[in-house]
Parts: C-alpha cells; sequence; structure tokens
C-alpha cells in the first residue's frame, strides 16, 4: 500500500496508546502501520515512510534496557515527532537532557505556548493537554526551539524545523487533548509534507486490485457469519472478481431473529452474490441434545461447523481462496503479519487446517472503524454494518443448560425485543452488547388470576471498549419497564424479567 498513499509509522515503545496513535493518523486520511521500536533499518527503509511516531511507553529513558531504537534511525532525513516517551528519547538521544523531576504530571494540564512553530500555529496560547509521565525534558537538545511548556515540564513542545524533528511531552491522541487532532495534522501534513489521501474510495479501490491480482481466475469462497467483517469482506471480493465468489451461510440454527432472511436479502437479493445457504438448525440441535456444559456446547458446534462446511467445500472442489475477515488488531496482537495459518480452535467458523486454501484477507489493514466505513461505502445496510458483536456459538450460550428449540424460541423473541427497544432509545451503537439471557430455571408469577410457573429472562446491556473489561450499562428505567413489560405481555413461557449488573471482571459478558 505504501506506494499509493502515504505513510507513516507508528513505532511502538510499548505504548499502551500506539493502536490509538494509528488510528488517529489514519483518521487524518494518512495511512498508518504499527511497528516494533527494534524493527530493522532494512525493513523500515522498504515501508517507505514519510514519518515516523515515536509512541510513549511505560519505561524511563534511563532504566536499564529502556527500549531504544536503531540508533541511524536518526540521520535518515525522515520527519519524526516523539511522544511523551518518545519526546524524552529524541531528547536524550541528539544531546538534551531529561530529568526525574518532583512533579509528575497526570492528567489535564495547562499548556502555554511560547511560540508556535510548525506544531502549535493557530492554536491558542493557554490549552489543556493531557499528560502522564514521570521524568521530563529539562533540557532541549542543540537546534530545538522550545515551543511550549507547562508547570512541571520545561520543554513540553520542542521542534527542529531543519532536521524535521518534533517531540510533544503530552499526549495528542487522546480526547481529553481538545487540540490534539489539530497537533497530529500539523506534524503529518505541514512536517512530513503527506497528502490525505487514505479515504474509504481509494482503499476500496486499492483493495479490489489486490485481490484481483491475488485471485487471478480462481474461484474463491467465503463463509458469513451475518456480522460486518465477514461482509464487508465478501462485498469487497465480490466486487473484485465477480462471480469467481461464492459465500457460504451456515445457519446453526442459534442466530437471532431474521438474522438468515437479512443475509438472504443483502446478499443473494441486492448484491447478487452466489450463496449457499445450508440451514442446519435440525443437525446442530440433535448434536446438542443432553450437553449442558459450556464448553462442551462450545466444541460440539465448533465441531458441527467445520463439518458442515467441510462437506459444502468438498462440492466446491475446483476453489482454491478461501476469504478470511482477519482485522489489523489481530495481526498487530498476533505479532505476525503474514499469518497463514487458519486457527480452528478460536472461534466457530474456524477452520481446519486439513483444508488446504490460500487465504485472502481483503480486511488485514483495517481496524474495525474502518471496516464499518468501507461496509457503508460499499452499500451494506446499516443493521450490518453496526450490528454489536455475537458470539459463534450464538444463542446456544445464552440458555443456560441444554438447548431445544423451544428454549430457542422464546430465546429470540426475548432477544428481538431487547434490540427494538434499545434501538428505539437511541442506545444501540453506544452499548458494547445488550441482549436477553434464558436460564435453566423457572419462577412463580400471576398472571390475571392464574398462577404461573415459568422462565425468567435476564437482561444484559454492556458498554465496552474492547469485551476484555466491561461495565454494565446504566439503561434508564423507562427503557427497562419498557422492555420487561413488553417481553413478559408477548413471549409466551415468560413472567419475569432480572437485569444483570455486574461488571467484566469479574462477571464475563456472555453467561457461559
Ligand atoms: P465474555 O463472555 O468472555 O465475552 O466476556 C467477551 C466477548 O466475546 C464474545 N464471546 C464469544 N465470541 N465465540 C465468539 O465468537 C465464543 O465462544 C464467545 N464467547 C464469548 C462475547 O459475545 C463478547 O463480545
Amino acid at each position: 500500500m505504501d506506494q499509493e498513499f502515504d505513510t507513516v509509522l507508528v513505532m511502538d515503545f510499548g505504548a499502551q496508546y500506539a493502536q490509538l496513535i494509528a488510528r488517529r493518523v489514519r483518521e487524518c486520511k494518512v495511512y498508518s502501520e504499527i511497528v516494533p521500536y527494534d524493527i530493522p533499518l532494512e525493513e523500515l527503509k522498504k515501508k517507505n515512510p514519510k514519518g515516523i511516531i515515536f509512541s510513549g511507553g511505560p519505561s524511563s529513558v534511563y532504566q536499564d534496557g529502556a527500549p531504544r531504537p536503531h540508533p541511524a534511525l536518526l540521520d535518515l532525513g525522515i520527519p519524526i515527532l516523539g511522544i511523551c516517551y518518545g519526546h524524552q528519547l529524541l531528547a536524550l538521544s541528539l544531546g538534551g537532557e531529561v530529568s526525574r523531576t518532583d512533579r509528575k504530571e497526570y492528567g489535564r494540564t495547562e499548556m502555554q505556548v511560547l511560540e508556535p512553530g510548525v506544531l502549535l500555529s493557530e492554536l491558542p496560547v493557554e490549552q489543556v493537554v493531557w499528560m502522564s509521565h514521570g521524568d521530563s525534558v529539562t533540557q532541549a537538545p542543540d537546534g530545538f526551539k522550545v515551543t511550549a511548556r507547562t508547570r512541571g515540564s520545561p520543554v513540553a513542545v520542542m521542534e527542529d524545523t531543519r532536521r524535521g524533528f518534533y517531540g510533544v511531552q503530552f499526549h495528542p491522541e487522546v480526547v481529553h487533548t481538545p487540540h490534539g487532532m489539530e497537533v497530529l495534522k500539523r506534524f503529518l501534513y505541514e512536517a512530513c509534507d503527506c497528502l490525505p489521501s487514505w479515504t474509504m474510495v481509494s482503499i476500496i479501490e486499492k483493495s479490489v486490485e489486490d485481490i484481483r491480482e491475488q485471485v487471478g481466475n480462481n474461484k474463491i469462497i467465503c463463509g458469513l457469519s451475518g456480522g460486518v467483517d465477514s461482509a464487508t469482506a465478501a462485498v469487497l471480493v465480490h466486487k473484485a472478481v465477480g462471480d469467481q465468489l461464492t459465500c457460504v451461510f451456515v445457519d446453526h440454527g442459534l442466530l437471532r431473529k431474521g438474522e438468515g432472511e437479512q443475509v438472504e436479502d443483502t446478499f443473494r437479493r441486492h448484491f447478487k452474490i452466489n450463496l449457499i445457504h445450508i440451514k442446519a438448525e435440525e443437525r446442530f440441535l440433535k448434536r446438542l441434545h443432553g450437553v449442558t456444559d459450556p464448553e462442551v456446547k462450545r466444541k460440539t458446534i465448533g465441531e458441527e461447523f467445520i463439518r458442515v462446511f467441510e462437506e459444502v467445500a468438498d462440492r466446491l472442489k475446483d476453489t482454491s481462496f478461501l476469504v478470511q475477515g482477519t482485522l489489523y488488531p489481530d495481526i498487530i496482537e498476533s505479532g505476525t503479519r503474514d499469518a497463514a495459518k487458519i486457527k480452528s480452535h478460536h472461534n466457530v467458523g474456524g477452520l481446519p487446517e486439513k483444508m488446504q486454501f490460500t487465504l485472502v484477507e481483503p480486511l488485514r489493514l483495517l481496524f474495525k472503524d474502518e471496516v464499518r466505513a468501507v461496509g457503508e461505502e460499499l452499500g451494506l445496510p446499516e443493521e450490518i454494518v453496526w450490528r454489536q458483536p455475537f458470539p459463534g456459538p450464538g444463542l446456544a450460550i445464552r440458555i443456560i443448560g441444554e438447548v431445544t428449540a423451544e428454549k430457542l424460541h422464546i430465546l429470540r423473541e426475548a432477544d428481538a425485543i431487547v434490540t427494538e427497544e434499545i434501538k428505539r432509545a437511541g442506545l444501540y451503537r453506544e452499548l458494547w452488547q445488550s441482549f436477553a439471557i434464558l436460564p435453566d430455571i423457572k419462577t412463580v408469577g400471576v398472571m390475571g388470576d392464574e398462577r404461573t410457573y415459568a422462565y425468567p429472562i435476564v437482561l444484559r446491556a454492556v458498554v465496552s471498549e474492547d469485551a476484555m473489561t466491561a461495565d454494565w450499562a446504566r439503561l434508564p428505567y423507562e427503557v427497562l419497564e419498557r422492555i420487561s413489560s413488553r417481553i413478559i405481555g408477548e413471549v409466551a413461557g415468560v413472567n419475569r424479567v432480572a437485569f444483570d449488573i455486574s461488571s467484566k471482571p469479574p462477571a464475563t459478558i456472555e453467561w457461559e
């Protein structure tokens, strides 16, 4: 991609914010990749970067073994922006001073601009920035101008425009630095001379070209899950190679209400994509008969899924390529850009290695928000583009105990009401997930003059950034009230609704 787009590399010194910096750079329409701080110089040069950003990091520059970049990096003539630890590293490497002052700065900090220079031009003289550091640059290296300071950082911003070196002690990438994006833009557009050409249209054009080149005249299959990643990948591949693509949608009968029809509508009817829709509910239910342990459920569903997929693949013997919806964060986390293996254990929908497909990963350079933007640009419906995450084993892990057709029906109807009401309240996109759970108990209630003995439904709604941690959502009472009365009134077999107010940890998002 480096040939078509200007590239700015984010050099990762162990920052929790490296991904965020790369995302912000891309929001400025400049393509950005994260590289480890010890990347060999030759490899870095091959990426042809127009600029490099040194991220922050947890170390002190004086600590033994503190990460440092290749010393020759500073002689390449490529503009560099150091952030926090990166700022200190730049100062120290070029002959400045970094000291452990007694004034640590954490959080919102007032900064005073001394002269605008490149990074701070046209920005207010007094502004708030977000800091998080112990050490401070106390003396800028020769050739640098100090352009801003705070009470704890005499060199809060410095620049040497002749050599193209810039350093900021604060974090421009976080939303708590109100002018942070402007600072980043000045570095990208002024200091690095980048063009804002990483746009959705150009991403799509380039991906289409790449897919055509990789796939040639061969046939390719794509498993659809109903989620945004596989949907976007499928539509991109279809745009590139048309009827060479066949999509396979294994409906294990554990999906949410209306999902199957929506896949049909979108892919077969709207996009005119070859679609094999396997309706396998009975098969899965048979395998799940008597299974109550959550991990056995997952394993059973995973194995059956693979079996069904293999049967389809057997019918498509002349197909040699397989679409995989891998995203950029998966690649950063696994540390291998060319991960060519399919991890069958990692999810339902993971396929066994013995299926000898060559992988096509059209989303491998994209963050989730970019995938959504590409999906929207390609004309995928809003319900798919903005669908909340849904586990591969589906409703089976939201039915506590044995999964039966009756319980699936109850849960599916209740879940549809939850989604409808959450959407109606305008909360759907801000919640990470909101859904219903069917526990394996019955409770007593009274309807009319009749005693009832029926299931409760548990409502779960969480906010989260990445599902690693989550907090229960403070839903308005009116929304809770509407969900509860609708579920009890409309779903036969339910007489009570409870709301789960546990955070993760110690609970998890799903109940199984
Ligand atoms: P937990 O319940 O572990 O869930 O807090 C974290 C996120 O992962 C999803 N999840 C799964 N996704 N297969 C999946 O594809 C699974 O077996 C599975 N279990 C949990 C869950 O919905 C949440 O977004």
